[in-house]
């Protein structure tokens, strides 16, 4: 205890803390959307939209009250943050004091593509907040004064963080396949979101990251709120062996597949970066294949844990958060938590394949370690 008081007094700023693993980053930064945003929509979008997930039961099995968070407790940055001796990462926007172990900029909804393309091409009938990848990135660089001094300061402290880039794509896609797109055309804004993607990747590591994890696409097609707004139209031959749309889970894959592609040509560009793309597809879908041995009833496996009502339980007069919907007793027996998002146990599954393997390329872990 004294040992590492002691420590912590002799490395003040962005120096590697002791040897052991559980010190081996100083801070982690994480861009992304509400996967992994800790408060951020909720600052942003109460004041003009009507929000639910600042109320319970939301953040009901693990802080007790609501955090921001979207789901029933942790998500996976917050295991991989504890896993390396950090606090909770704190949402940018809240103006926290301390930043200097971190701080996340997701924020819910976010585009990897800028809104102003979607409002332009009249792809979306609402005014989106203005909360992309680029944006999020604009915050970064605004706080970095709270963060270090110097750009060699700067550097030296990048490149013992750990960031995160992402999940960002689900949204774009989304928006574009509610504009009633085909998937081809989905499929042809592929290029353009992996290539933002990238560019913000090799943007930090230009100034001075060196570990950037860059997590894929999840199954969106089997998202128990995408199910239930399709299933008003004719989806017959579109349901794949696990009850999943085939099309939506199809344009995942690309962009996963795609994603690898590109992370493993920024890799040759930057032989000293340890860029780790993280699978968010496969660990999901490995839950829906054997939900029993995870804990998951065969018949809950395409239920949302809160929600009100229906096939899905998932009801748009009654999302989790609403007076009208009420939340299962047990989260961690449920995959998903609010018909998009995920539950905490589903999570700590995640963080723990991305951590350790095998969702993981690398593993981060492995990758701290050569
Ligand atoms: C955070 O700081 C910004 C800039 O000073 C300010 O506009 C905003 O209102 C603050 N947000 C909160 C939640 O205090
Ligand atoms: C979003 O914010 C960025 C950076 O602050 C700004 O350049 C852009 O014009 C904004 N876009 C919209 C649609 O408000
Ligand atoms: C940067 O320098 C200023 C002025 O010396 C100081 O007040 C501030 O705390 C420093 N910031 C960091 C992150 O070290
Ligand atoms: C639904 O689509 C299938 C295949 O495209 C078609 O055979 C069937 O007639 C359609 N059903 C309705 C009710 O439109
Ligand atoms: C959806 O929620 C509304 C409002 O609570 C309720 O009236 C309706 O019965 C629910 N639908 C289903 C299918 O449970």
């Amino acid at each position: 205890m004294e040992l590492s008081l002691v420590f912590s007094l002799l490395f003040l700023s962005c120096l590697h803390g002791v040897s052991s693993e559980s010190r081996y980053f100083t801070s982690m930064f994480t861009l992304g959307d509400s996967y992994i945003d800790t408060g951020n929509f909720v600052v942003i979008a109460a004041p003009v939209v009507p929000v639910w997930h600042d109320k319970p039961p939301y953040g009901m099995t693990f802080f007790g009250h609501p955090t921001g968070r979207l789901s029933d407790g942790r998500v996976t940055i917050d295991f991989i943050a504890e896993h390396f001796g950090l606090p909770p990462l704190q949402a940018s926007l809240l103006n926290h004091s301390d930043v200097s172990k971190g701080v996340n900029f997701a924020v819910g909804g976010a585009t990897a593509i800028d809104v102003d393309f979607y409002e332009r091409n009249k792809l979306i009938p609402f005014k989106p907040l203005n909360n992309s990848l680029n944006v999020q990135l604009g915050w970064l660089e605004e706080l970095k004064p709270s963060i270090c001094n110097s750009t060699e300061g700067c550097r030296d402290c990048f490149s013992k963080a750990l960031f995160f880039v992402g999940e960002f794509g689900v949204n774009d896609y989304n928006f574009i396949w509610s504009a009633g797109k085909t998937e081809q055309e989905v499929m042809s804004y592929v290029p353009e979101v992996v290539d933002n993607i990238i560019k913000a990747v090799e943007r930090l590591i230009n100034e001075g990251a060196v570990y950037v994890v860059v997590p894929g696409n999840p199954p969106n097609g089997c998202s128990p709120t995408i199910l239930t707004l399709r299933s008003s139209l004719n989806q017959t031959g579109n349901y794949d062996h696990l009850g999943c749309l085939s099309d939506i889970n199809r344009v995942a894959r690309h962009h996963n597949s795609m994603l690898r592609e590109a992370i493993s040509a920024l890799r040759g560009k930057y032989p000293h970066a340890r860029i780790i793309f993280a699978d968010f597809y496969r660990p999901i879908i490995s839950i829906l294949q054997n939900p029993e041995s995870f804990g998951v009833a065969s018949q809950d496996v395409l239920r949302t844990c809160c929600g009100g009502g229906g096939v899905y339980n998932w009801n748009s007069s009654a999302v989790c958060g609403m007076p009208g919907a009420t939340a299962c007793k047990d989260p961690s027996a449920f995959v998903s938590w609010d018909g998009v998002h995920y539950t905490e146990a589903t999570y700590q599954y995640i963080a723990k394949g991305w951590l350790s393997g095998p969702f993981a390329d690398p593993p981060i872990l492995r990758a701290i370690r050569y």
